[in-house]
Parts: C-alpha cells; sequence; structure tokens
C-alpha cells in the first residue's frame, strides 16, 4: 500500500504541497481539485517523479527517496498527454520496449505483448504506426505499455482530458476493468461515480475524502464559494 507521512512540497517559495497524510488503501480512488491545487505534484510524488522536501512516501518497505527504481516497477504512471508517453514507432514495438529491462526471453516477451494488444483492443494495430491512432487509441496504447510490466498500482493524471466523449469512456471502461488499484486524477467527475473514495484537494491540502457522491458535493460547493478578496486559509 501506498502511504504519504506529512509530504509537503515547494517550487521555489511557493508550497504545493502541504502535511499531506493518507494510506492509499482502496482498490479505486479519485482526486479532484482546481488546476494548481496540486493534484499533478501529488500524483508525481507517488512514484518518485517527485521527492517531496519533506515527509515520506512509502509503499511497504520502500520509499520513493531510496527506492524509485523498485517502487516505478510497482506503481505505474498515465500521464494526460499520451502521446508523450509513446516511444517507439509501432504499436508492438511501443508495448514490447517497457518490457525490455524485465529480461524475459523472446517468447515470453512476445506472449506477453499479444496478449495485452488483445486485451486493450489493440492487436489490429499491432504494426501500425503509433503516432496515427486516435487520440483514445494512443491512451490504450499508454495503458498498455504500462500494464504490460504487470504493476499493482496504476497512477492516472487526468487521463482523460484531452479525449472526446466517445474515446473517454473507452479508457473509462479500461480502468474499471482492471484488476490493479487505480488512483486517478481527473476533472471528469463522472467516471467516480462508483469509486470507492475520492479526496478534494484545494491549495495543497486534501480537504475532503470520502465517498464519491459526497466529494463531488463538497469540490462543487467549494467551486461555487464566491472567491473572497485576501482570504487566507
Ligand atoms: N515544475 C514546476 N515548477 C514550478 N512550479 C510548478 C511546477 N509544477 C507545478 N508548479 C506549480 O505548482 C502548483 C500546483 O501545480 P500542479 O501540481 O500541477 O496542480 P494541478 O495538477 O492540480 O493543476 C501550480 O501553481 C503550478 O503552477
Ligand atoms: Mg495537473
Amino acid at each position: 500500500m501506498l502511504r504519504l507521512e506529512g509530504v509537503s512540497h515547494s517550487y521555489e517559495d511557493r508550497a504545493v504541497l502541504r502535511e499531506i497524510t493518507l494510506d492509499l488503501a482502496q482498490h479505486r480512488i479519485g482526486v479532484i481539485g482546481a488546476n494548481g491545487s496540486g493534484k499533478s505534484t501529488l500524483a508525481r510524488t507517488l512514484n518518485g517523479l517527485v521527492l517531496p522536501d519533506e515527509g515520506r512516501v512509502s509503499w511497504g518497505e520502500w520509499d520513493t527517496r531510496r527506492h524509485a527504481k523498485h517502487i516505478r516497477r510497482r506503481v505505474g504512471f498515465v500521464f494526460s498527454d499520451a502521446a508523450n508517453q509513446i516511444l517507439m514507432p509501432t504499436v508492438a514495438e511501443d508495448v514490447e520496449i517497457g518490457l525490455r529491462h524485465l529480461r524475459l526471453g523472446r517468447a515470453e516477451t512476445a506472449r506477453r505483448v499479444d496478449e495485452i494488444l488483445v486485451r486493450h483492443g489493440l492487436d489490429g494495430h499491432r504494426d501500425h504506426p503509433a503516432h496515427l491512432l486516435s487520440g483514445g487509441q494512443k491512451q490504450l496504447l499508454a495503458l498498455a505499455s504500462i500494464l504490460v510490466t504487470e504493476p499493482d498500482v496504476l497512477v492516472c493524471d487526468e487521463p482523460t482530458t484531452l479525449l472526446d466523449l466517445r474515446n473517454t469512456r473507452m479508457v473509462h471502461r479500461t480502468l474499471t476493468g482492471l484488476d490493479q488499484q487505480v488512483i486517478l486524477f481527473t476533472h471528469d467527475l463522472d467516471l467516480l461515480a462508483d469509486f470507492d473514495r475520492v479526496l478534494v484537494m484545494e491549495e495543497g491540502r486534501v480537504v475532503f475524502d470520502g465517498r464519491p457522491a459526497d466529494a463531488v458535493a463538497f469540490y462543487t460547493e467549494l467551486m461555487d464559494e464566491a472567491p473572497q478578496e485576501g482570504r487566507v486559509r
């Protein structure tokens, strides 16, 4: 289980995460919050892409400061812009490259690549140039390239932000069907309805932690509040 203890982080003198303590145990966890509230920074602390100035992010015995490499193999990360995650010319090669460091041998590598492409409906595109896929297919490819390495957790930072409704639903169905734990940072509140737990972030803090409907109601109210001059939180 991922655990954050007293995690704080600043960029220059701007505090972006403020003393966040969380146990992330549930199978489906959503995180919502306004732009700039610290979601992406929090997401990136979960697999060591950001090392917090203070506090600790751990996975069992490991922490992201000393064991980033181990944690990255257990905690996969999906960005909004799938195109930036595609590294190789063809779909199959892009999935395969993620497996290379596991040194599984040619037969097992090919078996895993085939299996994941079939599972995500990309087998018909095996040898197609990855950059010609639709936005939604690119995001599925990014997911497949991470899932093929069999992580325990998938952290997704606004994976549907750049997608239209059809592709959003396709990615949503895929995330919903995974055995892995999913921690989904999103503005698509509809995607969270059947989640186990939703966190609301504001100004670097978790200001709500509870059931999806309650979290969405809390967040909506927060966003409807008139901004107050000089208000200090
Ligand atoms: N690499 C960075 N350098 C400086 N400031 C950053 C950097 N990344 C994010 N920020 C700032 O930190 C704040 C929180 O950003 P972010 O974590 O991306 O929030 P969110 O994902 O909720 O929009 C924002 O004010 C943003 O401008
Ligand atoms: Mg963000």
